[in-house]
């Protein structure tokens, strides 16, 4: 990778079900490798010394595929959450999960807080992984933090201000993305990150996310480069 001041990416992995159907294959199959395309593109990301790395595997709006699907993609995140809790002091990658945990099966919420807790102190890259998430929800649940905070007396209404809102969400102490990249050619952000890439640069990709590799990241680093340096002339 050439030079970069680049520390964050975050990804709409979309195009899964696309790429299965292109391929003659079930649904989860997409799922299946999209789920081993991020393990490839996250090791290659800690590899260029990348601090986090931020993609969206299930969004709130997910809930409403069929239930054999949403089944395909819960098993997928435990059995990564199985794997990664192999390997990741081996990867020294940090592991966090963004959105509402709450909301899942117990022994995926369990390994979720087992995972966080074993790779809290990991040098390495910060993988993000976007799960039962959405934005707005992020903003609403920020809200009633701080307004809880005001009401126990802990700070001021005056006292307020951006950071207390970056303080409030899943993302807390982590510096926003520099780039968004979404595959499969959608033009929109769909919930994803709406406070946190309010300044990051964007690229839309046509392919789907199963044929991503870890090129298509040199190559967006390298967009990326070629448009922050006309930005500081
Ligand atoms: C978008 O493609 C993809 C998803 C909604 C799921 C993303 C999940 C993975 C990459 C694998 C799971 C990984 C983990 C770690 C749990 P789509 O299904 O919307 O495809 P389409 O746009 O072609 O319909």
């Amino acid at each position: 990778m050439e030079n970069s001041d680049i520390k964050h990416i975050a990804i709409i992995m979309d195009g899964n079900r696309r790429w299965a159907k292109q391929h003659n294959l079930e649904t989860k199959l997409g799922h299946k490798k999209g789920a081993e395309v991020l393990e490839d593109v996250a090791k290659y990301c800690n590899k260029i010394g990348l601090n986090y790395l931020t993609v969206y595997a299930f969004s709130t709006e997910n809930w409403k595929r069929t239930e054999s699907e949403v089944g395909a993609i819960m098993l997928l995140l435990k059995m990564y959450l199985d794997k990664f809790l192999k390997t990741a002091d081996l990867e020294n990658i940090k592991l966090r999960v963004l959105g509402d945990i709450d909301a899942l099966q117990n022994d995926i919420r369990e390994k979720i807080i087992k995972m966080e807790e074993r790779t809290k102190n990991n040098t390495g890259l910060t993988l993000n992984i976007a799960f039962n998430y959405g934005g707005r929800a992020e903003l609403v649940r920020a809200t009633r933090n701080i307004a809880k905070d005001v009401k126990e007396g802990k700070i001021n209404i005056q006292e307020i201000c951006e950071q207390t809102i970056s303080d409030n969400l899943y993302t807390v102490g982590e510096d926003d993305p520099d780039l968004l990249i979404r595959t499969s050619g959608e033009l929109r952000t769909s919930n994803f990150l709406p406070w946190q890439l309010t300044f990051s640069e964007f690229l839309f990709l046509d392919k789907n996310w199963p044929d991503f590799t870890t090129d298509d990241i040199d190559k967006a680093i390298m967009d990326y480069n070629s448009r922050h340096r006309r930005v500081g002339k």
